[in-house]
């Protein structure tokens, strides 16, 4: 059986590291395919560095753009590389550009497509990954989910239960291989001091960092919390914005905000587990945060993760200037609400999800389970 994988991000890069490895431990074929969505060294070389992984078969070099520019051009390349590798499954990963073009090349060549964490919904159209993710689950064939709550959302949407397969999520497998990895090779800590309230922070969702009102409250509330030390990696797209709308000089000059490139996966590892708060508009922050037992206040409104706020371990706290700097504060002077949100247990898995995906997929095929219907 040959799998074709693509991915384009560096949380795809991140979530599909373990599948790989098991792919490679049990000596199958496959074939890897990067779009070249993110291109940056520190936003997909250095994971590949990281996390040992082979160097992409194609690539399709896309690099940066409008959304239907970057789609279309995904959907030329792959289709064109799909027909040459011929795969057996076509394995997307989460709600980028990269799963609703390579979900859609795929089945249109009848190839069967494995959704990598598929079913999560924010139920917000305006999000560009919720159009990707809904876009991507009608064309699979297999559904990988990492909970029984994205299992009732396929189901739902009249998704065959036979072939939704619950999981877990495969950055619990990454998170729990690494994290031993970066405390032996990275020297990240040693820049802080045991005092130091670290507040591992991400933004780059569109709806933050592209709108100047929303992320000049959210700059705002950094600049409020000086009692906490503030570790910033800035995304590209939120360097090119905070410059643009004139806040990077501002958390440059602020004694409590450390400033980085976008971090290795190691280091980044190292740091979100010795964090007291992780400050987050990502998907998979809030999913690494409740894994090692770190209270996650999300940057947004609403959630594709909703049993990470169930379990108690994340709250939305929006961009709101009061709830942000309010939430973090109580969560400094109220140890028993922090030990509430420390103790909320994962829902995403055991760290076996890659192991399960590749059974499953094994099986089915076996079982002549993966052909189109008529
Ligand atoms: C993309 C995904 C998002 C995911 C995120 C992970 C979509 C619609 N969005 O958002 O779901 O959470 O990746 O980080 O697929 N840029 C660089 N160097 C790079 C990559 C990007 O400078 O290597 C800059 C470019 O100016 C680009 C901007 O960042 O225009 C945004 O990049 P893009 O890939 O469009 O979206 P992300 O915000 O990265
Ligand atoms: N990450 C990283 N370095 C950083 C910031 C994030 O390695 O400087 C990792 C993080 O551990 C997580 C992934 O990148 O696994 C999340 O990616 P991102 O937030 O860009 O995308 P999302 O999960 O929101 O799609």
């Amino acid at each position: 059986m040959k799998i074709a994988i693509i991915l384009g991000t560096r949380p795809e890069i991140i979530k599909m590291a373990p599948v790989i490895d098991e792919i490679r431990k049990r000596g199958m074929e496959f074939s890897l395919i990067h779009t070249g969505q993110h291109y940056d060294h520190e936003m997909s070389d250095q994971f590949f560095i990281d996390l040992e992984l082979p160097a992409p078969h194609h690539n399709i070099g896309v690099g940066s753009g409008s959304h239907g520019a970057m789609t279309a051009e995904m959907l030329r390349g792959l289709e064109e590389v799909l027909l040459r590798e011929e795969p057996d499954i076509v394995m997307v990963q989460g709600d980028t550009n990269a799963v609703l073009a390579g979900a859609l090349a795929a089945v249109k060549l009848h190839i069967p497509v494995g959704h990598v964490e598929a079913g999560l919904r924010s139920f917000d159209r305006t999000m560009p990954e919720e159009i990707n993710r809904m876009v991507a689950d009608v064309c699979s064939k297999l559904y990988y989910v990492p909970t029984e709550e994205s299992a009732i959302n396929l189901l739902m949407e009249g998704v065959d239960p036979e072939m939704i397969l619950v999981t877990g999520n495969t950055v619990v497998d990454a998170c729990l291989r690494n994290i031993e990895i970066a405390s032996r090779k990275s020297d990240i800590l040693s820049e802080f001091s045991e005092d130091d309230r670290i507040v591992a922070l991400t933004l780059h969702r569109a709806e933050n960092v592209d709108n100047p009102e929303r992320l000049g409250s959210i700059i705002d509330a950094i600049l409020e919390l000086e009692e906490f030390r503030i570790v910033f990696p800035v995304h590209p797209r939120t360097r090119k914005n905070l410059e643009r709308f004139g806040l990077y000089r501002m958390l440059q000059d602020a004694a409590h905000v450390t400033l980085m490139k976008p971090m290795g996966y190691l280091d980044f590892l190292l740091l979100l587990s010795n964090s007291f708060i992780v400050l987050t508009d990502s998907g998979g922050l809030q999913e690494e945060a409740i894994t090692f037992n770190v209270p996650c206040l999300t940057l947004r409104y609403n959630t594709e993760r909703p049993e990470t706020v169930e379990a108690g371990g994340n709250i939305l706290v929006g961009a709101d200037r009061e709830m942000i700097t309010g939430t973090a504060r109580r969560l400094l002077e109220d140890p028993d609400f922090r030990r509430r949100m420390m103790e909320a247990e994962n829902p995403y898995g055991d760290g076996h999800a890659s192991e399960r995906i590749i059974e499953e997929t094994l099986r089915l095929h076996r079982e002549g389970k993966l052909a189109m219907e008529a």
